[in-house]
């Protein structure tokens, strides 16, 4: 089915009063429309429990804009907040839905209207309740589309059963699964590095490839998610969406055009190559009292006030199984509590087939390609350089780095939060940074056999200090391979 295309006129958000909408939503929406990008005419419907009015949620986002939005981007912001509106409403029931329809509008598109953008970020046990509230008031509709915030699932069977709930009222084309990784900048990059460059597609293969490493290592710990972090862990948390993603975008065929179907079709059958992992291929890891950045801070046991099993570091081997990445392994970590907040991902090339050099007695390091997603953006090509000199006692070489650092490169953009693209593009209806159906199964598919090798070989994780890079077995998973991770 293909949908007639609209821009949004008004953007209704669930969850308007939580986390996610006061550091990251407002804050992003805020910033677009000081640059423009909003559309004169959108307007802004929260709604959550809280018991607020109009003004009251105005001053309940002047407030979240104050704290979360820097003071440079904050130029537009009242009339940002003229755009605001409130409805309280509990989503559990259907009571409410009738006037939260009355303060949204008509959902049609029209010469006058320009349809509906509703954004989900409210816990997953409400989605299926929403859903009923929204059909039940007429809040759905062709004009109507729907952006769902993770955590959509906690396994595969969960996953299907909020995907089956939302397709009750929604056509996929109308479902925009949010993996605020791929709102990034940098991953975006990704696609523009490997396919507007005739460089590196040539030699983006097993032939040339020798592994590669994706990291996401982060410094905070459980910060107050008590609750749903212990029930996820950082497989379900951080692989089973982002760094799948950033696997698939790396591992990719070259898609036909840069178009949601294309792009998400060469996604999807990445993640159904993926090899199941067995369990010694995996390390999972708990952090324990330690220091980041010479401050003291506790271990994840003392914060959440009872001992857990659940992960907070796992490392693993993967393998796309096709023809491209035959015998190509990838190595995944992901923690918190490590020592520096670093996402990366480095491709490492294989030596030279013959080394002219070797009889001088120089030695050779193969290339490496590391690119820098967060903090810092950069990218870096490290390629072997003869050491200047007369050479009397042989020619010496020394690995130099090509250095890109994007914020030098694009010197006057400034660099957007994740979500002002998402929104952007729920608002204008742009499908290609949203997660498809078939993507989210097939990554829970994957995640979910990990996790039954790690109930049938009964792992634990292994204690790691806070402030270090993991346990040492992560080390030694790699080294088995002769490989050392990139830090
Ligand atoms: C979220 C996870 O999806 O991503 C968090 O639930 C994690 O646990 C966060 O901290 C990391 O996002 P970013 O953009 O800070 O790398």
């Amino acid at each position: 089915m293909t949908l007639r295309e609209f821009t949004a006129d008004r953007l209704l958000l669930f969850g308007a009063t939580g986390d996610l909408a006061q550091r990251m939503l407002l804050p992003s929406l805020c910033a677009l429309d000081a640059d423009g990008l909003l559309g004169d005419n959108l307007q802004i419907i929260g709604t959550a429990r809280s018991d607020y009015d109009d003004q009251g949620y105005r001053d309940f986002a002047r407030k979240a804009l104050e704290t979360y939005l820097p003071a440079e981007r904050r130029g537009g912001m009242a009339q940002f907040l003229n755009r605001l509106s409130y409805q309280a409403l509990d989503a559990s029931t259907l009571d409410g839905f009738e006037q939260l329809a009355q303060k949204v509008g008509p959902t049609t598109s029209s010469d006058e209207t320009g349809g509906l953008a509703i954004f989900l970020s409210t816990a997953p046990s409400l989605f299926g309740p929403t859903i009923a509230g929204l059909k039940y008031a007429g809040l759905t509709g062709d004009d109507v589309r729907i952006g769902l915030e993770k955590p959509l699932g906690t396994d595969l069977k969960s996953s299907c059963a909020i995907n089956d709930a939302v397709a009750e009222a929604f056509s996929e084309e109308q479902i925009f699964r949010i993996d605020h990784y791929l709102g990034k900048e940098t991953v975006q990059n990704l696609l523009a590095l490997r396919f507007a460059n005739i460089l590196f597609e040539p030699i983006w293969n097993s032939n040339y490839i020798e592994h590669v490493q994706i990291t996401v290592a982060e410094t905070v710990g459980l910060e107050g998610r008590v609750a749903f972090y212990d029930d996820a862990g950082a497989l379900r948390d951080m692989v089973q969406n982002h760094m799948l993603q950033l696997l698939s975008l790396v591992a990719m065929e070259p898609p036909t055009s840069f178009d949601a179907t294309a792009i998400r079709d060469e996604k999807v059958k990445v993640l159904r190559a993926l090899r199941q992992v067995e369990a010694s291929e995996t390390v999972t890891g708990q952090y324990t009292a330690g220091a980041i950045q010479g401050e003291a801070v506790p271990g994840y046991d003392q914060e959440l006030g009872k001992g857990s099993t659940t992960e907070t570091f796992t490392a693993m081997k993967s393998h796309v199984d096709n023809w491209r990445w035959k015998g190509v392994p990838f190595y995944l970590r992901t923690g918190k509590r490590l020592p520096e907040r670093v996402t990366e991902i480095v491709v490492q090339f294989r030596c030279v087939p013959h080394s002219i050099f070797a009889e001088m007695g120089a030695t050779m390091q193969p290339n490496r390609l590391v690119i820098g997603i967060q903090p810092e953006e950069n990218i870096t090509l490290s390629l072997m350089s003869k050491v200047p000199g007369l050479g009397e006692d042989g020619v010496r070489l020394r690995e130099v780095p090509l250095d890109i650092a994007m914020p030098d490169a694009f010197v006057g953009q400034h660099r957007r939060i994740a979500y002002e693209r998402l929104l952007l593009d729920l608002v204008k209806g742009d499908q290609t940074l949203f997660v498809r159906r078939d993507e989210v199964e097939a990554q829970w598919h994957w995640v979910d056999a990990i996790r039954e090798t790690w109930n049938a070989a009964d792992l634990t994780p292994k204690g790691y200090t806070a402030g270090s890079w993991g346990p040492s077995a992560a080390i030694a998973l790699a080294e088995r391979d002769g490989v050392s991770w990139h830090e």
